[in-house]
């Protein structure tokens, strides 16, 4: 059966205390939209639809690049989920199959639980999970197996309160039936809202089934304050840490890891402490990340060696056994199999040649305060310690740059490339000059006495 998501994000989140609409807000590098998204599109929907309200715009945006058919539905006044899964309605025009409808708000729901939602065979199912603190959540009445109804907490009797079992506020049903089910849901409720929950027990009315599937609470937790963002990210990385364990990854200091919601780490490579992942980052077998690096858009092959206290910024691509050591930034630039950067260097827009050595201190100036240049260094060449190569430039195969030279001409294959003034001696300069300054030093200490 063809699936479509309706992804509620209209809210503005209050608690956040921020400009931004909360559903932008980031966990582990990606809006928390995105993480809803992703969790959906494990379903395969034939439809994405997003409702957006505060911050249309923004949300549309951050949707459709991460998705380019993703549908954007406004909003304009948060009346209730209800009313929001109604505005998406037209979206849904000429669709048949199942609706589910997710929170922008709720990153964690599991591929897995998903799909056992979208196998549920009720006319309407929804997600509902056993609270340890049931708080504000919507309960869940269940009578002989069969859910009866939800009801809010703002509506519901101490009884009602005492139950454990509540709404996630993932819900999946008929698109059909959807429809006609939330086009009469009314907001005659103790918040004036028009509550989706409520199609649970119109669907009942009508003689048809709804049934609870549950996950764990883990799952369902949503993010309303900072405080919540930050628990967020603490439960993402140590899941992520333990996973990337699982994998076969050495972790030497796990609890200071960071890793974005997308990175990729293969077997055998390790990491040593204080390493932070941004989006986009890719690390094959065998390789090692020392302490204190920073790598975003970034892939490292197998036997490559990176740190410690390196930056890789995107585009950086690191061939198999290439070494990056101290305070190096790489930026958009190439190294082939077998490159060694071993210190304070800064490579922007560059390509280098399989067994290249970088001399430390090496600049390639990519900038000239408008546009980027791109810098070529050939294989087997040697770049003195600072070099200043100053883009567009080229440096041939197996040639060498002399220490301190700022080049600005291409360099041939072979060539050797020295820019500086030639060194001059002057004897016994030195020890005069030395003398100098102590007999100086002696009549000024004299004066002062
Ligand atoms: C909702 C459920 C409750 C459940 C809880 C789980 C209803 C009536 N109640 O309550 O049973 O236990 O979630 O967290 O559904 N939104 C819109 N437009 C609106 C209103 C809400 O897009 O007009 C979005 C919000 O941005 C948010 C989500 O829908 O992402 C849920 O809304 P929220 O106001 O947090 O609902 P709760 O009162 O928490
Ligand atoms: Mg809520």
């Amino acid at each position: 059966m063809s699936t479509a998501l309706i992804i509620l994000a209209a809210g503005l989140g209050t608690r956040m205390n921020s400009d931004q609409p909360k559903v932008l807000h980031r966990l582990a590098g990606a809006p928390l939209l995105v993480h809803a998204m992703t969790a959906g599109a494990v379903l395969e929907p034939e439809r994405v639809i997003v409702v957006a309200g505060h911050g249309a715009e923004t949300v549309a945006k951050v949707a459709r690049e991460h998705d380019e058919n993703a549908r954007i539905v406004v909003q304009e006044e948060q009346l209730g989920t209800a009313h929001a899964v109604r505005c998406a309605l037209p979206e849904l025009d000429g669709f048949k199959g199942r609706v589910i409808v997710l929170y922008g708000d709720t990153p964690f729901i599991r591929p897995e639980t998903l799909e056992g939602l979208a196998a549920a065979e009720a006319a309407v199912t929804v997600l509902g999970f056993t609270a340890g603190d049931p708080a504000r959540y919507g309960r869940l009445i269940v009578n002989g197996g069969a859910l009866d109804r939800i009801v809010e907490f703002k509506d519901a009797t101490d009884e009602e309160r005492a139950i454990t079992l509540c709404n996630s506020g993932v819900i999946s049903a008929d698109a059909g039936l959807l429809a006609e089910l939330v086009s009469a849901v009314g907001n005659d409720n103790a918040s004036g809202e028009y509550y989706l929950t409520d199609i649970v027990a119109a669907a009942r009315a009508r003689g048809l089934s709804a049934a609870v599937v549950t996950c764990p609470e883990a799952e369902t937790m949503g993010v309303n304050t900072r405080a919540d963002l930050a628990q967020a990210e603490a439960v993402f990385q140590a899941r992520a840490r333990a996973e990337a364990m699982e994998n076969g990854v050495t972790l030497t200091a796990p609890e200071t890891v960071f890793f974005a919601y997308d990175t990729v780490i293969g077997r055998d490579t390790v990491i040593g402490p204080n390493v932070v992942f941004g989006p986009g980052t890719t690390v094959e077998s065998g390789a090692r990340i020392e302490a204190f690096c920073h790598l975003e858009g970034c892939h490292i092959s197998r036997g490559a060696s990176v740190g410690p206290f390196a930056r890789l910024r995107p585009g950086a691509e690191l061939a198999e056994d290439v070494h990056v050591g101290n305070f190096v930034e790489i930026k958009n630039a190439i190294l082939d199999e077998g490159v060694k950067v071993g210190h304070l260097t800064y490579l922007g827009d560059a390509h280098v040649g399989e067994h290249t050595n970088i001399g430390a201190g090496t600049v390639t100036c990519n900038y000239d305060g408008v546009m980027k240049h791109h810098t070529e260094i050939g294989a087997n060449a040697f770049i003195g310690s600072d070099t200043m190569l100053v883009a567009p430039v080229t440096v041939g195969d197996g040639a060498m740059t002399a220490s301190g030279s700022v080049i600005t001409r291409n360099v041939a294959p072979g060539a050797l490339a020295i820019e500086r003034s030639r060194q001059e001696h002057i004897e016994g300069f030195a020890s005069r000059f030395r003398e100098k300054l102590r007999a100086e030093k002696a009549r000024k200490t004299k004066e002062v006495q």
